[in-house]
């Protein structure tokens, strides 16, 4: 039975991604055959009646509702407006309209949607895989696109789109909400600067939890064909990073990746957690049940398209890595060693920027140093407080150590919420103020989207093929030693 409806959830999607992509073909028919959607604002005549910014959105689920639907409608209202939303389940959508408190039209179908509401900006929120389709279209539409990370999943598609930005002369922009964090911002700042001198290698590693990590083992995540693996769809966000950071291009990946504690890597699997006859023996038993939201958002859309959020993180056709090493070369000769774990204690990150005259080292949410903040820094603040228990985090640090020289800790406010508060930041320069100084360059363009999961998909290809792989043997795009923007 689960697996029947497994099956229909992927048959559903694959029939009307074949569905899109014939009415798709239709269309891009009329543009080779008269030529005349080339220029497609002209064709839709995308005039604002409301002197606001028409916004569509395709892919209502947890993120496209909670982080850009209704934030953008509470935050934006005086300038944005929501035309359209689309989604393949009607369930969903019609939750999504009702969550977001807007009173536009609902659409399962995409081409529609467009044709209709003539957005001027369409956000994808989508199912990673599905990306390409959808940031295509838009720009055929004349739109212009606002991805979610990570671009796309594999090395074709990345292509289809940069041929289509190029075709169309519209722009993509990625949401990389990690650049904004306070705490990388100012990695980026100290970097700058240039105080370790010339940047050689980088030391990065990513420590996902037992609950978060275990998480994208329980939906489509764990599926090669639908997230292209962690390697894009959660390390993108890092070797963004990186690639910002580092200011420079990748040139060549090795990789190693395995999946040996989730998936088949179990002595029991059972149905969904909250069927499952092991529950009182798996520690990772997730009760769904208790989480009102992910109940309205999935369970009781579940009959629409099989989709099951509470799935049992051993099932047998995880393909996707749980642990991941990539070594990276960049154009500037600067080389990098990160690592991505999904099954750790807790959750963190360590990062060294190796200079020619130093070193500068960083870490987030390491128990141990938070406790020592707590002990040292913290320690009068505690006392004077009589038992008010003070913030225990309420900065994050950077060292700066000079070679023979002295070492200067660099204390960056800590935001819990929003990473690191860049997610608000990131939707103000998107939605307020497109053309606000952005001397850190936070702002990140397709080129940026696409060497960020280059990187991903080289790793993945070197897995698999047991080979160091070129960032140029992927699409058109050269690796440059300083990044273009
Ligand atoms: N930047 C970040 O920090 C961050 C955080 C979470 C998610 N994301 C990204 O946001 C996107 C959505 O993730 P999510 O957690 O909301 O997933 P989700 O599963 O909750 O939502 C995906 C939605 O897309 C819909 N969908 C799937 N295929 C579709 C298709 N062909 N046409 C129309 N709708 C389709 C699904 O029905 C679902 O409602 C992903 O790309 C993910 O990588 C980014």
């Amino acid at each position: 039975m689960a697996k029947q409806v497994k099956e229909n959830h992927k048959n559903l999607s694959i029939k009307t991604s074949i569905m899109e992509r014939r009415t798709f073909l239709k269309t891009s028919g009329a543009v080779a055959a008269g030529g005349i959607l080339l220029n497609p604002t002209n064709v839709l005549g995308n005039t604002p009646m409301t002197g606001k910014k028409r916004i569509a959105l395709v892919g209502a689920g947890i993120r496209g509702t909670g982080f850009w639907g209704k934030p953008v409608v509470e935050q934006y209202d005086d300038i944005v407006e929501f035309v359209g939303l689309c989604d393949i389940n009607p369930g969903r959508l019609a939750l999504a309209k009702k969550f977001m408190g807007i009173a536009c039209n609902t659409y399962t179908d995409f081409d529609t949607m467009m044709r209709e509401t003539k957005p001027e900006m369409l956000i994808v929120t989508t199912v990673d895989a599905t990306h390409h389709e959808f940031i295509i279209k838009g720009l055929e539409y004349g739109a212009e696109v606002l991805t979610e990370k990570p671009l796309t999943t594999d090395e074709s598609k990345c292509q289809q789109i940069l041929d289509a930005e190029k075709r169309t002369g519209q722009k993509v922009r990625v949401g990389f909400n990690y650049r904004y964090g306070t705490l990388f911002s100012k990695l980026k700042e100290v970097l700058a600067e240039q105080r370790v001198g010339r940047i050689t290698s980088v030391d990065f590693h990513w420590y996902l939890n037992t609950y978060h990590g275990a998480d994208y083992f329980r939906r489509w995540h764990g599926l090669r064909d639908r997230s292209g693996t962690l390697l894009i769809h959660k390390a993108s966000h890092h070797f963004d990073l990186l690639n910002w950071w580092i200011d420079s291009d990748p040139v060549e990946v090795n990789a190693y990746g395995k999946l040996e504690h989730y998936g088949k890597n179990n002595v029991f699997r059972g149905d969904k957690c909250r069927t499952c006859q092991y529950r009182s023996q798996c520690k990772f038993f997730f009760d769904i049940t208790k989480d009102e939201r992910l109940m309205q958002l999935y369970v009781e859309n579940e009959k629409y398209d099989g989709y099951i959020r509470d799935n049992c993180l051993w099932r047998n056709e995880i393909d996707i890595f749980d642990k991941m090493a990539v070594q990276i070369k960049y154009a500037n000769d600067v080389q990098v060693s990160y690592s991505l774990t999904t099954y750790s204690p807790y959750e963190g990150l360590t990062i060294a920027f190796n200079g020619m005259t130093g070193r500068v080292d960083s870490w987030q949410d390491l128990p141990w140093r938070d406790q020592e903040k707590v002990s040292q820094a913290d320690r009068h603040t505690r006392e004077m407080n009589q038992g008010k228990e003070a913030e225990t985090s309420a900065y994050d640090e950077i060292i700066v150590s000079e070679n023979f020289g002295k070492s200067e800790m660099i204390k960056v406010p800590f935001v819990r919420g929003g990473h690191g508060g860049g997610d608000r930041r990131l939707q103000d320069q998107i939605f307020r103020n497109p053309d606000m100084p952005d001397p850190l360059k936070h702002a990140a363009g397709l080129r940026d989207g696409a060497m960020a999961i280059l990187i991903g998909v080289a790793a993945r290809k070197s897995i698999d093929e047991a080979r160091p792989i070129k960032i140029e043997e992927l699409t058109s795009l050269k690796p440059h030693p300083t990044r273009i923007t």
